[in-house]
């Protein structure tokens, strides 16, 4: 295969929003309990939480981390997870069928937030509650002092209220598996209303009213319409949540699943604008893909892992990722980025143990899964505007998506150097020639690669490192022209100076 590609400096997307590269932390499975926090592990802060776990998220470079959930938000009763632990309730959750102890909450994750330098963003139940409890949540959470629920916080022990300005009106409300899951029309107006009242107490959050919870929804496109049509004036994000695997042995469409992403995108984004042009407004909706990732769904559907038992932490969605799958995550990540004029803000879900970058054993290690290493990489090289490369290469069949192009690719460039993201979707190498003669970059600066002749490799708990990041041998820039040769089935970063 040969690929050339271009980069302009003057196709810009849009200016790099550090929000893109952000994750999710759900109360589900072993999140948070025997997760992030994990009170008897040797490296347990006086809060509970694992700093082996800290430093990994803060390598992996996650922004803004959304929470409490997901399914779980909506039977959350916020009140239970402040105060005293010992006198927090332990409740049911039924999305997950699990025992809910409420012994970190709000303010306790709030103060893990410091520790990896992240960003809070929250969600209100609006499965089984509604308007009052996100209005006191918020009061709680916000307010300096002097009210009932913003001096119930400083008692509690957080002086600073924790200003969070991003915000989720709900989750998920279109899928029948959510408690209180509703018609498009029955939630569009109580997020309305709850979005109207929210901006009266401070006009400047950010409110996030649900999308789809998959572009295979049978509503996906007139849910958005009509939530949009109820809301427009009053929100800012509309969300996109997007799982993506293997299915049947077919690796060649799998590697193509960014095709479905671009294209639930180009759909939320057209559905916005119509309803937007057709209100005359001059506000544009972004779109916060608050919910993406790799995850074996069939699998975990086909098991008994939710079951009647009621468990404290029990493992679930604990998917082991392969090179294959961190090569489809780093796609997705690249689409991410050639769509940041409208995804301002996304979330990888999840952080930890649940579809997670990052795996823990109680009372031992914490590692590295296979999609840890193209989203740390881009978290970390990604600087500056984002530019859209022109890609001239060939394409092979797919069962799903028909033709799709063997290589993807897109470039981020700032004062200080560039960047250059690339997918070899086919099962041969490729060489590729990148003009970036439009740049002003003189050297390679690094250069990897994430590909194994064993597509399937994985990294577990007896053998955390068998998958790691390569060096991309070969890489040359002469006269403004990068050439690489990128491995088969293999996501690629090259860093210029
Ligand atoms: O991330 C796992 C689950 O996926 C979330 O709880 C839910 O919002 C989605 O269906």
């Amino acid at each position: 295969t040969t690929a050339r590609i271009t980069v302009d400096r003057n196709e810009v997307v849009a200016p790099i929003n550090r929000r893109i590269f952000g994750s999710f932390v759900e109360h589900l499975g072993r999140c948070v309990y025997d997760g992030i926090y994990e009170p008897g592990h040797p490296t347990a802060n006086e809060d509970g939480f694992r700093l082996d776990v800290v430093e990994l998220v803060k390598e992996l470079g996650s922004t803004t981390i959304r929470y409490p959930g997901g399914n779980f938000v909506s039977g959350f009763r916020w009140e239970d997870s402040v105060g005293p632990r010992d006198q927090r309730p332990v409740r049911r959750d039924l999305a997950w069928h699990s025992i809910e102890t409420n012994q970190v909450g709000v303010d306790e994750f709030s103060r893990w937030l410091k520790l990896t330098g992240s960003e809070l963003m929250m969600a209100v139940n609006l499965g089984t509650r509604g308007i009052e409890a996100a209005l006191d949540l918020l009061e709680y959470s916000n307010h300096p002092s002097g009210t009932a629920l913003s001096d119930q916080r400083i008692a509690n022990g957080t002086v600073e209220p924790h200003d969070i300005r991003m915000w989720c009106l709900g989750n998920e409300m279109d899928g029948p598996w959510q408690t209180g899951y509703m018609t498009a029309d029955d939630y569009g107006k109580l997020a309305a209303r709850t979005a109207q009242a929210m901006k009266t107490a401070d006009r400047n959050l950010e409110l996030v009213v649900c999308g789809s919870s998959g572009s295979s929804m049978p509503t996906f496109g007139d849910w958005e319409r009509t939530v949009l049509e109820h809301t427009y004036q009053h929100v800012d994000y509309i969300s996109c949540h997007a799982y993506y695997q293997e299915r049947g042995g077919d690796l060649d469409s799998y590697l193509a699943s960014s095709l479905d992403m671009q294209y639930f995108i180009e759909t939320v984004v057209a559905t916005a604008d119509h309803v937007g042009n057709k209100l005359k407004s001059k506000k544009k909706i972004q779109l916060s893909f608050d919910e993406w990732n790799i995850w074996y769904l069939d699998e975990h559907q086909a098991s008994d892992e939710v079951n009647d038992e009621w468990r404290v932490a029990p493992r679930q969605l604990e998917d082991v990722y392969s090179v294959a799958d961190a090569v489809v995550l780093g796609n997705l990540m690249i689409t991410l980025l050639k769509n940041h004029d409208r995804v301002t803000s996304a979330s990888l879900a999840q952080l930890v143990n649940v579809i997670a970058p990052i795996m823990t054993e109680p009372g031992g290690d914490a590692w590295r899964q296979t999609t840890f290493f193209p989203f740390s990489v881009t978290s970390r090289l990604a600087r500056g505007e984002v530019l859209r490369p022109r890609i001239d290469v060939g394409t092979y069949e797919t069962k799903v998506y028909g033709a799709a192009p063997l290589v993807d690719a897109v470039a981020t460039t700032d004062a200080d150097g560039s960047a250059v993201f690339l997918v070899n979707r086919g099962r041969e190498a490729a060489q590729v020639q990148i003009d970036l003669s439009s740049l002003s970059v003189a050297e390679v600066a690094e250069a990897v690669t994430l590909w194994d002749d064993d597509v399937y490799a994985k990294n577990t708990l007896a053998d955390q490192n068998r998958v790691d990041l390569k060096q991309l041998d070969g890489a040359v820039l002469e006269d403004g022209v990068l050439t690489v040769t990128l491995p088969p089935v293999s996501w690629s970063a090259v860093a210029l100076a």
